[in-house]
């Protein structure tokens, strides 16, 4: 899909089909030359209510009247939101291209929520599908958003970044036995081929023993898949500031280990390498947008499978930085890959990390699919990744830190446990753990469990969404703008 923006009239810019947002108490802007988008709503039949669609004809072309409830609720989520409906609608309808009206009195947030909302619904993931995804029709060929002034610059922003996040969505959706970790390291290093500033590497079974990550080994060793230790690297131009350190897990199919998972959703745990997912196409995106800030991307990958190698419960390992753990659960694997790519981030000189990480259960538990978990060990951090998280509309949540939490994670046998033994607030006690493995440095933990797949928004109903890629796009900007 093209997308772009114009100062064009709608009527003029050569879309089939034409959005118009209709606020509470207001009439239509600019009406057609026959009155009939004031006379829809004037008859009832269009509404002002969030969500409500309405569809006329007139002068060859449909229009669209798209209820956004009143003017001082929208936000960019609703604009999302609105625009998802819309997209569907006017597919449904066989429009070719759509022009959004952008209504008057907004800022530059909603023009590329309209592009995200759009982009994000026409997403499909038909590579499978014997038919091609055909029953969905042909889709739309362009997005224009017209306005009275120039909104080329955030819709061609919003652009990047959510292609980079149907990229995200690929790669989640990807069958385990197609998306190996070997298969995730090649397509980092794609990635990074084909972009200015940008290098990958990727370091197997050997180099990972070879460093002394022995939690992350111990995970690796009960498949027959070669892990992949992946880093990649942006250098912006004129860059200053921090170098930032984005961690994501990638554990391409989590079985549990020997510490096997009910068979009910386990083929849901394709989806346990999204934080790795979003880590990869962020740093596209951020590349793509050429900020002026320095990434450092590391990405752990690897399966979590139960076997004659495989890890047991009960065994101990060495972590790259010393600390030993007891293996209590296999399933708490997760944590044993990002305490060795906490560790690595910081000894290849991260000053500022964020890691992404379907995590833990309980996060969907405590927080749904409406905010991830934050928890980190440096307010200004953290409050960065909220600010993010609320600039980009993929919201956190910061959960609490207290000595007793840290003390649930003491060890009978070594330093500390991978499993608590009675799951007493198991998201908080999992940050707990990472944190062992960061130091001084200024760390967040993202904990995405609850909204990695199946969002159930009109854009991100089902699969995977794709989220934290808008949410590190928008802390790399920020930390491009501080001084
Ligand atoms: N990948 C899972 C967490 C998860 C579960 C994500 C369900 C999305 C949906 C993680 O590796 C895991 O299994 N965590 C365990 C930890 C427990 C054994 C301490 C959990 O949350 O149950
Ligand atoms: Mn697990
Ligand atoms: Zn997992």
């Amino acid at each position: 899909m093209e997308v772009r923006a114009t100062t064009t009239a709608p009527a003029e810019c050569g879309a089939d089909t034409i959005a118009i947002a209709v606020f509470g108490d207001e009439g239509v802007a600019h009406d057609t030359p026959g009155g009939e988008l004031g006379a829809l709503l004037d008859s009832g039949e269009a509404k002002r209510g969030y969500k409500k669609l309405a569809l006329t004809h007139a002068d060859g072309l449909r229009w669209l009247l798209v209820g956004m409830g009143r003017r001082e609720e929208l936000d960019a989520e609703r604009a999302r939101v609105v625009a998802a409906l819309a997209h569907g609608r006017a597919v449904e309808l066989g429009a070719q291209t759509l022009c959004w009206e952008l209504p008057h009195h907004v800022g530059d947030d909603i023009a590329a929520a309209l592009v995200e909302g759009t982009a994000l619904a026409a997403y499909r993931f038909a590579r499978y599908k014997s038919t091609g995804g055909d029953e969905d029709g042909n889709g739309l060929k362009a997005l224009i958003v017209s306005a009275h002034h120039d909104v080329s610059i955030p819709v061609a922003r919003a652009e990047i970044v959510t292609a980079a996040q149907n990229a995200a969505r690929d790669l989640q959706n990807a069958p385990a036995n197609e998306l190996t970790p070997t298969r995730l390291g090649e397509h980092a290093q794609e990635l990074a081929e084909g972009l200015d500033g940008v290098s990958a590497t990727v370091q197997g079974r050997d180099a990972i023993a070879a460093y002394g990550m022995g939690a992350f080994a111990a995970v690796a060793q009960g498949s027959v898949q070669e892990p992949a230790l992946i880093t990649l690297r942006y250098e912006g131009p004129s860059a200053a500031g921090p170098l930032l350190g984005f961690v994501g897990k990638a554990v391409t199919f989590d079985s549990g280990g020997i510490s096997l998972k009910p068979a009910a959703k386990m083929h849901e745990m394709k989806f346990d390498m999204s934080g790795g997912a979003a880590v990869i196409e962020a740093i596209g995106a951020i590349a793509r947008l050429r900020l002026p800030v320095r990434v450092l991307g590391v990405v752990g990958a690897t399966e979590n499978m139960p076997g004659g190698r495989a890890l047991k419960p009960g065994d101990i390992v060495t972590a790259m930085n010393g600390t030993t753990i007891e293996v209590n659960n296999t399933d708490a694997e997760g944590r044993l890959v990002l305490a060795d790519c906490l560790a690595h981030a910081v000894s290849l000189g991260a000053e500022r990390i964020v890691d992404l990480a379907t995590l833990t259960g309980a996060i969907i538990v405590a927080l749904g699919s409406t905010h991830a978990g934050l928890i980190g060990n440096d307010d200004a951090w953290c409050a960065a990744v909220e600010a993010a998280a609320d600039a980009s509309g993929e919201l956190v949540w910061r959960l609490p830190r207290h000595p007793e939490y840290a003390d649930l994670i003491k060890g009978t046998y070594a330093d500390i446990v991978n499993a608590t033994e009675n799951r007493k607030a198991a998201s908080i006690t999992a940050a707990e753990f990472l944190a062992r493995f960061v130091g001084e440095t200024p760390w967040a933990h993202v904990d995405i469990a609850g909204t990695a797949w199946s969002l159930g928004r009109p854009y991100a109903k089902k699969g995977g969404s794709g989220f934290g890629v808008r949410l590190l796009v928008e802390l790399a900007a920020g930390a491009a703008r501080e001084p």
